[in-house]
């Protein structure tokens, strides 16, 4: 057994920011990140638009982001919690620059500032159009320089240790000892004790098939909470982005093409050429993502064509390179040039808003339990989370957990915890029963659970995943552990939440919407 004072899941900007900063305050303390990919594999690493937050001091202020984060989060948001991470924000920015982090000025030296769906004015910080990437180098730098801090790469976490793991603890108390963890290089199962455990393991793209997120983010943290008896909340409240790459030849991660393209000035067009944003929202292409995607799947089920367009034909071209080279050189590459070319481009999953409920320090439902990030539900995005407010909800919640861990020193009684037992089990030679389960329920989600819903849909929806769910625990029960089996029963979790919480709105509000719901 290893023992931690902290043990965080995942390392992306949620994992990464916590744990710079605990161990800075606590030299004396350990902290164990595991990560189940490559160390800077992550959702955080492919973020393009940028972080928004005030800093126009002349045009902007904290009420107009608080009122635009409000209004795309059409009435659920909790406001405490709006008004809590926006002002936060340029604090918070502060600290990722004394991290390293570099992001674009113009050419008074101040921060040049993007624009996004949404917002009404300029306030996102970037840097070019990889700012997630420039962020988790920074952060994973910092990281490395902290001699208590050990990051173990290719390492997944299975599940939270809890008291019904442990023989006499009371299994109604709901208390988090740690988590079993697979070493994906040599097949070993350790189990990690820690005192404090934060779940910060990412999005859910991958239960949809098209997505913008890379294939790590398959809800493992919210599956793991769930299992454990987290409360899990807002889960029909699945983000798409307006704007992905569309590849004729299909493909499970898409390429996305960043929001801050249209706050740039570029436009929406059908398959007719019509700039059709203009009949849907006054705000036309920078309406905030919930309407801008259910305008353009209306307009694809409307003439049938499988994708829109984004035309930056109009733009000046050259400041277009020089604040999207990643995007520009993307576009070349599939034999697109934005000069004179369209950009084919099709709604895709992209964003959890909901996930694991948790209080304004970051706890969940269970004690000694943390979540952070794209996997937990702060109550800051509602129905529909405003661009850009997500790398910064992450900083602020990472930072709310610290300054929590700073006051509170949490322990865990010194109980036996038994080792993972995979007694009876055999190593699978039935991959393709994973995969074929794994297409099936990504065509389900799909078809069934997307941008519009239905109760006919939903609850067809919900038949499949039962016989889905019922032959992955079998199978799960029966075999040793695999990252792909693993990743499948937890993304098999995540849509029997969406599925079943979808079914208890009744009541269309931002990324939610349901044909039945609609008064007649
Ligand atoms: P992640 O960055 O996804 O990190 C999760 C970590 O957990 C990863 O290291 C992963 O490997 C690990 N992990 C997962 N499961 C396990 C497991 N079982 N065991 C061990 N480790 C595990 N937001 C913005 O605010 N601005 C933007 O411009 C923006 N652009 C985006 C562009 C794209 C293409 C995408 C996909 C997202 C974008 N977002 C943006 C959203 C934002 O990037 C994410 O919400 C945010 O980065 C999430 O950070 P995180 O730390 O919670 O999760
Ligand atoms: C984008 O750049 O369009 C993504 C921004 C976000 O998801 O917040």
């Amino acid at each position: 057994m290893v023992t931690a004072n902290y043990l965080v899941i995942g390392s992306g900007v949620a994992g990464l920011t916590f744990s710079v900063k605990i161990a800075e305050k606590f030299p004396e303390r350990n902290v164990i990140i595991v990560t189940k990919a490559n160390e800077d594999e992550s959702n955080t690493k492919y973020a393009q638009g940028g972080v928004a937050i005030v800093l126009d001091k002349e045009n902007d202020s904290f009420k107009k982001h608080i009122k635009d984060t409000l209004i795309a989060g059409d009435g659920l948001c909790k406001e405490d919690v709006v008004k809590m991470v926006i002002k936060e924000g340029p604090e918070r920015l502060e600290e990722l620059l004394l991290w390293g982090a570099n992001f674009d000025v113009d050419s008074s030296g101040e921060f040049d500032l993007g624009k996004e769906g949404g917002h009404s004015e300029y306030r996102v910080v970037h840097h070019k159009d990889i700012t997630g990437y420039e962020i988790e180098r920074a952060l994973l730098m910092r990281a490395h320089q902290l001699p208590n801090i050990s990051i173990l790469p290719h390492h997944f976490a299975l599940d939270l240790i809890t008291n019904h793991h442990i023989e006499g603890a009371d299994p109604d108390e709901l208390k988090c000892y740690g988590a079993y963890v697979f070493n994906q290089k040599t097949g070993e199962i350790s189990t990690i004790k820690a005192n404090s455990t934060l779940l910060a393991a990412g999005g859910i793209g991958c239960v949809y098939g098209h997505t913008t997120n890379p294939v790590i983010a398959t809800g493992d943290g919210v599956a793991m909470a769930y299992r454990a008896k987290a409360r899990i909340k807002d889960m029909e409240f699945v983000q798409f982005h307006p704007t992905a790459l569309y590849e004729a030849k299909g493909g499970e991660s898409s390429f996305l093409i960043s929001e801050a393209v249209r706050g740039f000035g570029a436009h929406l067009r059908n398959a007719e050429g019509e700039r059709f944003m203009l009949n849907y929202d006054e705000r036309a292409e920078l309406a905030s993502r919930d309407i801008v995607s259910q305008s353009i799947d209306n307009e694809l089920k409307k003439s049938g064509a499988s994708h829109v367009f984004l035309d930056c034909t109009h733009l000046d071209i050259e400041a277009f390179i020089k604040h999207f080279p990643n995007i520009y050189q993307k576009c070349l590459d599939n034999h697109i040039d934005i000069k004179s070319d369209w950009i084919p481009v099709v709604p895709a999953s992209h964003y959890l808003c909901g996930g694991i409920k948790v209080s304004k320090k970051g706890k969940t439902t269970i004690d000694n339990l943390f979540a952070c990030g794209e996997c937990s539900r702060t109550g800051l995005h509602g129905a529909n989370r405003l661009a850009s407010n997500s790398l910064l909800e992450a900083l602020v919640y990472a930072h709310n957990i610290f300054k929590h861990h700073v006051k509170h020193e949490y322990e865990t009684a010194d109980v036996a915890i038994p080792d993972w037992n995979d007694e009876g089990t055999t190593i699978t030679k039935e991959h393709v029963l994973i995969q074929h389960n794994l297409k099936e329920l990504q065509a389900l989600m799909r078809d069934y659970v997307g941008i519009v819903r239905s109760n006919k849909r939903l609850y067809r929806a919900k038949r499949r995943l039962e016989l889905i769910h019922e032959e992955v625990e079998a199978f799960y029960k029966e075999s040793k552990i695999t990252t792909s089996l693993c990743e499948l029963r937890n993304m098999v979790n995540v849509a029997h939440l969406i599925v079943n919480q979808s079914l208890e709105r009744k009541e269309n509000k931002g990324g939610y919407f349901n044909v039945d719901n609609v008064k007649k």
